[in-house]
C-alpha cells in the first residue's frame, strides 16, 4: 500500500462523514433532543410551572413521556422536522380503576415548538382557549421522578363531622375561570350570590378551586400567589356576606394545575386553612397518583390523612374528596371523614359529558346519605355549551341524585333563564330533601328514561327524561307508577312549568323536548 493510498484511505471516510452530515441537515442536531427536559412556564401569578418530559428521536419520529400525575408518565408521540417539534400526549381512554369516569387527563395535550441552541421553545393549550408558552431546558431522570411515598396512617373510621346534612350548595371557580380566578373575582361572586338571591334558595359556599397557591415559606407554611394577596381578608369578606368559603388542595406535591399541594404538610395546611377561616376543602388526588399505586388502602390512607388533619384543625370544614371515583370511593368515603366524593372524571359543558355522567350515577345512588354525598361534579348551567332544555335536565338529574349543587358559571352575568334554572325552589327541594332516598329507574324505553324518588313527606318525584335528539311523547301510563301513586285523585305538579297536571286518560303523554325533561311531583296518598 503506497503512502498516497494510505492517506486516501483516511481522508475518504472523513469526507464521506462530512457529506453525510451535510445531507442529513437538521438530523445532526436531532440526537440532542434525546433525554429529559424541564419545561418552565412562568405565570403572571408569580409561579413557575415545571413539566418534565423524556424525549427519544428516531428519524423524524418523536416518542417519550410526560411526567406529572400518572404513574410512569403519560406516553407521547409526534414528529421533529427541520427544527420544528409537534407532539401530543396519548391519554388513557379512562382512568384505571374507575368504573364510571374518564378523567381530565383524557384530553390529549398538544405541544408545538422549535429547537435551537439547546432549548425547546414550546406552545400548548393549558386550559380551554388559553394558549401558553414556555422554554424547556435539559433536565435529569431524577428531577422528573416523583418523590418517594411517605407513610400512610393505619386505617380506622373517622367520626362524622356533622356538616352538610343535605347536599352542599354553592359556587366553584373552576368550570368558568380555571386558572384565571382572582381574589377580586371571588369577592364579585360572593356579591352576585347575594344580589341574585341565590343565597335565599340555599346556595352558601363560595369555593376557590386550583391555582391560588404559591410555594412555602421557611417554616413550610403554604403561601398564596399574587392573585390572592390576603386569604384571611378574603374569607372575612365572604363571611361578611353571610356566606361560607372553600379552598382546594391535593395529597401529592402538586395540584392538577401544577401548583404547590399538601404532600407531607397535611396537618400544617389544615391548620393554615382553619386560621384563614376556611369552611370547605376540596382535596384532589392528581399528582399523588404518580407516587402511590391506586389501591383502595392507599386511597383511603391518603384521604384519611387529610381527614384527620381537618379533625385536628379546630375548625369544622366540609371535606370534599376528588379522586374521580377510583376504587369505588362511595363504599369508603364516609370512613375517611368525607362529606362528598367525586364519582367521575371532570364534567364538560356539553350534552354528551353531562348525559354520560348524570345517567351513570343511578346505580350508585343508594350510597348517598345525609352528610355523605356522591358528587357527579359541578354544574355547567349558564356556561353556554348546552341549551336551556339540556340545562333543565342537568338541574333535574342532579337534584334527583341528591348531588351537590355547586354552580360553575359567572354569577355576575346570568340570564333570567339561567337564574330560573339554578333557582327553581321546587327542584332544589328535591335535592335538599332530608330523607335523601335513592333514585330509582322506573322504565327505559329507547331514549326515554323515567326515574323516581320518594321524598320525606311521602310525595313521589317522577322525572321523564328524553335522552334523544328529537321531542318525544312521555308515554307514561299512570298505572306504571309505584303502588299508592297511581290513584287518579292525587295532585300532580309540573316542577318546571309550575302548573298542575290534569290526569286525563290512562297515561301522562306531554311532549318531552329533545334532551329535555318533564319533572313531576305527585302528592302522597293520605
Ligand atoms: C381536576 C379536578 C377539577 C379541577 C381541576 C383543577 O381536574 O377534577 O375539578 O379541580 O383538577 O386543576
Amino acid at each position: 500500500m503506497t503512502r498516497k493510498a494510505n492517506q486516501h484511505s483516511l481522508v475518504m471516510p472523513v469526507r464521506l462523514l462530512f457529506v453525510a452530515l451535510l445531507l442529513a441537515g437538521p438530523s445532526f442536531a436531532q440526537t440532542d433532543l434525546n433525554g429529559y427536559w424541564d419545561l418552565q412556564q412562568p405565570s403572571p401569578d408569580g409561579n413557575v410551572r415545571h413539566t418534565y418530559f423524556q424525549l427519544s428521536l428516531s428519524g423524524e419520529t418523536l416518542t417519550g413521556k410526560l411526567f406529572g400525575r400518572n404513574p410512569g408518565g403519560i406516553p407521547l408521540n409526534g414528529t421533529y422536522t427541520a427544527g420544528h417539534l409537534h407532539f401530543a400526549t396519548v391519554p388513557p381512554s379512562s382512568i384505571a380503576g374507575s368504573p364510571i369516569g374518564t378523567g381530565s387527563t383524557a384530553a390529549p395535550m398538544v405541544y408545538e415548538g422549535t429547537y435551537s441552541e439547546g432549548k425547546l421553545r414550546l406552545e400548548w393549550h393549558r386550559y380551554e382557549g388559553q394558549v401558553v408558552t414556555g422554554t424547556a431546558v435539559r433536565s435529569t431522570k431524577e428531577a422528573a421522578a416523583p418523590p418517594p411515598p411517605l407513610p400512610l396512617p393505619p386505617l380506622h373510621d373517622l367520626p362524622d363531622n356533622g356538616l352538610v346534612r343535605t347536599p352542599p350548595m354553592g359556587w366553584n371557580s373552576w368550570n368558568k375561570f380555571a386558572g384565571r380566578i382572582t381574589d377580586a373575582d371571588v369577592r364579585a361572586m360572593a356579591d352576585a350570590m347575594v344580589s341574585s338571591g341565590m343565597n335565599n334558595v340555599g346556595y352558601v359556599y363560595i369555593n376557590i378551586d386550583d391555582t391560588w397557591e404559591a410555594g412555602r415559606d421557611a417554616q413550610g407554611n403554604i403561601q398564596t400567589n399574587k392573585k390572592f394577596p390576603d386569604m384571611k381578608a378574603l374569607a372575612d369578606y365572604v363571611h361578611s356576606k353571610g356566606l361560607k368559603i372553600g379552598i382546594y388542595s391535593s395529597p401529592g406535591p402538586l395540584t392538577c394545575a401544577g401548583y404547590t399541594a399538601s404532600f407531607g404538610h397535611e396537618e400544617q395546611d389544615a391548620k393554615t386553612f382553619a386560621a384563614w377561616g376556611i369552611d370547605y376543602l376540596k382535596y384532589d388526588l392528581c399528582s399523588a397518583r404518580a407516587i402511590y399505586e391506586i389501591t383502595e388502602p392507599n386511597q383511603q390512607g391518603l384521604y384519611q390523612k387529610m381527614g384527620e388533619a381537618l379533625e385536628h384543625s379546630g375548625r369544622p370544614m366540609v371535606y370534599s374528596l376528588c379522586q374521580y371515583g377510583l376504587t369505588d370511593v362511595w363504599t369508603w368515603g364516609t370512613k375517611v371523614g368525607g362529606n362528598l366524593w367525586r364519582t367521575t372524571g371532570d364534567i364538560r359543558d356539553t350534552w354528551d359529558s353531562m348525559d354520560k355522567i348524570g345517567f351513570s350515577q343511578i346505580a350508585i345512588s343508594s350510597y348517598t346519605r345525609p352528610g355523605h354525598w356522591n358528587d357527579p361534579d359541578m354544574l355547567e348551567i349558564g356556561n353556554g355549551g348546552m341549551n336551556a332544555d339540556e340545562y333543565r335536565t342537568h338541574m333535574s338529574l342532579w337534584s334527583m341524585l341528591a348531588a351537590p349543587l355547586i354552580a360553575g358559571n359567572d354569577l355576575r352575568s346570568m340570564s333570567d333563564e339561567t337564574k330560573s334554572i339554578l333557582m327553581n325552589k321546587e327542584v332544589i327541594a328535591i335535592d335538599q330533601d332530608p330523607a335523601a332516598k335513592a333514585v330509582q329507574t322506573l322504565s327505559v324505553n329507547g331514549q326515554m328514561e323515567t326515574l323516581t324518588r320518594i321524598l320525606a313527606d311521602g310525595s313521589l318525584i317522577v322525572g321523564v327524561f328524553n335522552r334523544g335528539a328529537t321531542a318525544m311523547p312521555a308515554a307514561l301510563p299512570w298505572s306504571s307508577l309505584p303502588a299508592g301513586y297511581s290513584e287518579k285523585r292525587l295532585a300532580v305538579r309540573d316542577l318546571w312549568t309550575h302548573e298542575t297536571v290534569a290526569r286525563n286518560g290512562a297515561q301522562y303523554n306531554e311532549s318531552v323536548p329533545a334532551h329535555g325533561v318533564r319533572l313531576l311531583r305527585i302528592e302522597a296518598a293520605q
